[in-house]
């Protein structure tokens, strides 16, 4: 029999910036109680005041570094407790550059953030769902994991893991009554670029599509039990090219695109 003392909770990584910010957002503004995770406890408290007082919904804030095992820890104990209905795995970054002039450190750090602790907080959010037989996850990858991105090498690896990955929970997460979406977008307008030291000015204005698009279409993709949320006509069309396309030039024009915007590069954050 449900419990019906526990009230279900969205946890969202990322939740200080950018697409997980936005998720917070539409998750409070629809009525639901929330966990918002990341490393920048002021950024995450401001914003759990402001939802608070707009919506009246609670808010719960917990300050995480996601590429570290406490922080990772610390998450896993809070999903453990059985009442998170929906998790979000949308903490990410990525980085820029020919990949053995990057510091490898930074590179291994991006793998324990997009890769690591999404299967960690995906195990740990789909123990109790499957016990409950109710609940989704939506793990936040990229239309760069549909096709390796020379010149974005490792995020591009991160996140093609996180798609196959993602897919394959779907199957058997759907089973036991619990929904597993990746979400892949193609270019939002967030921090992201500057934290992937990318330059993208002279990228083509296409295929960006907004953080609220971007939110809607991965919420709506999950309450209908898709597998895969692709936002923006031309990130789908896209994505589905790479089956036709030869592989060899897939590579080379996504190498092509991401060789320039790399090489006009900022200093990064984070
Ligand atoms: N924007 C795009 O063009 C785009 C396209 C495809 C996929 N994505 C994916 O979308 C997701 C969200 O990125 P975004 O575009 O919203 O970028 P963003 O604005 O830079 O947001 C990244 C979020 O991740 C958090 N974060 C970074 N490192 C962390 C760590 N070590 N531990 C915990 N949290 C950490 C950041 O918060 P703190 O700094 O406070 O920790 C921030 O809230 C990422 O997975 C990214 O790969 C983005």
């Amino acid at each position: 029999m449900a419990d019906h003392t526990v009230r279900p909770i969205a946890l969202v990584t990322g939740a200080s910036s950018g697409i997980g910010r936005g998720f917070a957002s539409r998750l409070a503004h629809d009525g639901q109680d929330l966990v918002l995770v990341a490393r920048r406890r002021d950024a995450l408290d401001a914003l759990a005041a402001e939802l608070r007082a707009a919506n009246g919904v609670g808010v719960e804030v917990l300050a995480a570094d996601l590429a570290t095992d406490a922080g990772v820890a610390a998450v896993e104990q809070r999903l453990a407790s059985g009442d998170i209905e929906l998790l979000v795995n949308n903490a990410g970054f990525g980085t820029s550059g020919e990949f053995a002039e990057l510091p490898l450190e930074r590179e291994l750090r991006q793998i324990d953030l997009n890769v690591r602790a999404l299967v960690r907080l995906s195990h740990a959010a789909l123990t109790p769902m499957y016990a409950r037989r109710r609940g989704a996850v939506i793990n936040v990858a990229s239309t760069g994991g549909f096709q390796p991105v020379p010149y974005m090498a490792t995020y591009a690896g991160t996140k093609a893991f996180v798609l196959h990955f993602s897919e394959a929970l779907h199957e058997e997460a759907a089973r036991h009554g619990v929904t597993v979406t990746c979400l892949c977008p193609g270019p939002v307008k967030t921090g992201f670029q500057d934290a992937a030291a990318l330059d993208v000015s002279r990228m083509p204005s296409l295929g960006w599509t907004s953080v609220d698009e971007v939110v809607g279409q991965a919420l709506s993709a999950a309450r209908r039990r898709r597998a895969i949320a692709i936002p923006g006509a031309l990130n789908r069309a896209t994505a589905a090219s790479v089956g036709f396309i030869p592989r060899f030039l897939t590579r080379r024009i996504a190498g092509s695109m991401f060789r320039d915007a790399a090489a006009r590069r900022q200093a990064p954050r984070g």
